[in-house]
Parts: C-alpha cells; structure tokens; sequence
C-alpha cells in the first residue's frame, strides 16, 4: 500500500516502520510489499559501484537510480539520499532537491545531519519538498569525523543527538534515521521527537528499522556490519547459478531443445 509522508509520520508509536534500500527497479519491485519506505541510499556507491565510502555519489546518479526504483515500485513511498555536497548550503540543497522532485517521483529526500543542517531542511520544507533527517553516525562526514565511530556512548554524545533530532523536527523533517548510535541512547532520541526515528545499527527501541538491500541478501561481502543482518546468503547462491551456468555452456547442455527456437 502506498503511504504518504504523513502517513508514515503518523506511524510513531502504533506500527514500526520498515524501511529498505533499493537501487533499481528489479529489487525495488519485489520490496514494494514488505517496506513501508524504499531508500536510494547513497550507499549504492559502495554496495552497486565498488566505491570504498559514499562520498563520489553524484546528484545525477542518485537521480538515475531513483526513477529507476520508482518505476519499479510506482506504489512506494521512495526516498532520495542527497548526495555528498548536495545540500552544502540552503541554496544548493533547495537547487538540488527542485531537480528532485521535478525529475523523478520521489516523495521526499534524506538529508544527513544534525542541529547544523536545521536550516537546510526548513528551506526545503518551507519549499514543499518532504525530508528525512539524518542523525548520530554520518557516513558523508567520516573523513571529517575521522572514522566510523558509534555514537551515543555518553551523557553529553546521547543528549547531543536529542537535541539533533529536535532540531531536524522543528525544521519540518517527517521522520529521521538514526544510525550508529548506542542502544541505550535511541530510546531517549526516540522520546525526544513526534516523528518516527528509523534506526540502523541504533538497537530495537526505534520507532523503525532500515537495512541496505545489499546487506539483508548478503551480497555485500567486503564486510558485515555488526547490526546487520543476512537472511539470505545471496552471495553463494548467485556464485552458485554462474557456476551452473558456466557448467552448462562449457558442456554443451545449455540451450537444450526447449530452450531453443
Ligand atoms: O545510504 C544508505 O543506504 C543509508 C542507510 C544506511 C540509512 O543512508
């Protein structure tokens, strides 16, 4: 079923919220059912590209990819992950979420940041353009941050990252994700805002979970995130269909007669 922002706003508290990534209309079509939000996470440039980070996403490949996933699931609420730079300043955010909205179907962009990027939501909210926050570990900002750290592991970090969902909330955000950040620190987030906080790698008291398509197949193998899980190892059965296929050719049994014209 096709929920709008709103809708998945008014989720908090009564259905958790299942979001997941997807990069294409093939998988985007077989998740439309089970996710309540398809993410083109910049995460494709890792996961789709063999990047080693999620920085060299561009605007015009997230826009690609994102008409890709909404033509696949034309029911889904699908949202657009602002690349790296993309939403530097208010007005690079507003030129770049416009092309959003105007080139694809996408029902809102997630933008990465805290209480810092309040007033690049609230112009893009104020504009009519729907956005998820982004809170605790930041993947765009890694380099800066000097690594992938979780976040959270004390009073100070935990009451910090309240007061950045407040602020993405005040801006106008209709949900945030919350990613890397201590279990014990989430609930209080989570009780901080009205809108949901989607988590990943952020414990079980969020008001939902998002997982990277990639991860949840497992055919992402360059490595396992500790909170991720894998509930197919797709790796070996796609190593395991080339393999056959291989076979098949090589001996000279594929195509066989019903396979032919
Ligand atoms: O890029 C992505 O896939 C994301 C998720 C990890 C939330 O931002």
């Amino acid at each position: 079923m096709k929920r709008n922002v709103a809708q998945i706003a008014a989720m908090k508290g009564k259905e958790k919220i299942v979001m997941l990534t997807a990069y294409d209309a093939l998988f985007a079509r077989l998740f439309a059912d089970a996710a309540d939000i398809l993410l083109v996470g910049d995460s494709l440039a890792m996961s789709f590209a063999g990047a080693a980070d999620t920085l060299g996403a561009s605007l015009d490949q997230m826009i690609y990819h994102t008409k890709a996933v909404c033509n696949g699931a034309p029911e889904s609420l699908v949202v657009l992950d602002m690349p790296f730079g993309s939403f530097a300043t208010p007005e690079i955010a507003l030129a770049a979420a416009l092309r959003v909205y105007q080139e694809t179907a996408a029902a809102a962009v997630k933008i990465e940041g805290g209480a810092e990027k309040a007033e690049v939501v609230r112009t893009l909210t104020t504009n009519g353009i729907a956005v998820a926050g982004h809170i605790g570990l930041l993947p765009q900002f890694f380099r800066a941050a000097g690594g992938f750290k979780v976040r959270g592991k004390d009073e100070i970090s935990a009451e910090r990252i309240a007061e950045d969902a407040a602020a993405i909330e005040q801006a106008g955000a209709f949900c945030v994700v919350l990613e890397g950040v201590k279990a014990s620190a989430a609930a209080r987030v989570r009780d901080a805002v009205k809108i949901p906080v989607i988590g990943i790698g952020a414990g079980a008291d969020c008001d939902g979970q998002v997982l990277v398509w990639s991860d949840m197949l497992g055919f992402f193998e360059a490595f396992k995130p500790k909170f991720a899980r894998r509930y197919v190892d797709g790796a070996a059965l796609a190593r395991e269909a080339a393999a056959k296929f291989a076979q098949d050719v090589k001996n000279g049994t594929f195509p066989n007669a019903d396979e032919s014209y």
